[in-house]
């Protein structure tokens, strides 16, 4: 099966893709396509674990009801069954010592319970507004990431949610917060540090 991330490999490619009709079954969909059609399937591995991998399970589709639409409760299932675990696997491809053991806080930030998980997170690294200095410093310090984030995270993002102009700005602040004490970047404990 192709590995092709982006809207190449399909929902309806999965003759178990199905079982994950309505959000809140996705959880238990999950569980159920691992197991139900992980052996029949040929367990592809290409999770970073061996496990059959999200992305192909599920596909980059968006959710059944327009997200603009669904409760918290269903944006939260929809969040851990299938956009956590997507993110994950493309995070963990993209840069396995950088971002193993990827998860909610990655996006949200350490205070995610505290702000109920509202997007984008103040301690998220600011993405200056295109055409600025500070985007251009941002292009000089992260080509490679931000190639990342433009070619996969963004677009993979937009299509999980079923929103066509998904940005940066939706998951990174575009400014410093306003008359709060500056928040030390957000570094995940566990992420190796850029050692290169
Ligand atoms: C790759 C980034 C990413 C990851 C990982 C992620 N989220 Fe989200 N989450 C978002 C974005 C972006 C939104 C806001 C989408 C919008 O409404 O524009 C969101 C919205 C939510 C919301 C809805 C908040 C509201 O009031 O509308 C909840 C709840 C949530 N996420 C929980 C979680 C949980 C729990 C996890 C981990 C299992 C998680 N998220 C992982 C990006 C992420
Ligand atoms: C779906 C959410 C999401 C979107 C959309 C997104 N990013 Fe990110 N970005 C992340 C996450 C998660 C990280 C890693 C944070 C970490 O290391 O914990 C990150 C990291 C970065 C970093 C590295 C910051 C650092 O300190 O290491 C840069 C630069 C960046 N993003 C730029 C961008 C740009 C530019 C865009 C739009 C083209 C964008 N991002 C879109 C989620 C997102």
């Amino acid at each position: 099966m192709s590995l092709d991330i982006l809207g190449i490999v399909t929902s309806h490619e999965l003759p178990c893709a199905g079982m994950t009709g309505t959000t809140k079954s996705i959880v238990v969909g999950l569980a159920l396509v691992l197991t139900a059609c992980g052996g029949s399937k040929g367990a592809t591995t290409a999770g970073s674990s061996g496990k059959m991998s999200a992305i192909e399970a599920f596909g980059l589709t968006p959710p059944d009801s327009p997200w603009s639409e669904m409760s918290v409760a269903d944006k939260e299932f929809y969040m851990v069954g299938k956009v956590n675990p997507i993110m994950k696997e493309l995070f963990e491809r993209h840069d396995l010592e950088e971002y193993e053991g990827f998860d909610c806080v990655d996006c949200h930030g350490e205070e995610m319970r505290e702000i109920k998980f509202k997007m984008p997170a103040p301690s998220m690294y600011v993405v200056p507004p295109e055409g600025t200095l500070g985007h251009k410093g941002m292009l000089a310090t992260f080509p490679e990431t931000v190639k990342f984030m433009q070619e996969t995270v963004t677009p993979a993002m937009g299509k999980l949610l079923g929103i066509e102009d998904f940005t940066c700005a939706g998951c990174h602040p575009s400014s410093a917060p306003q008359g709060k004490k500056k928040s030390a970047a957000k570094k995940r404990p566990s992420a190796k540090k850029r050692a290169h």
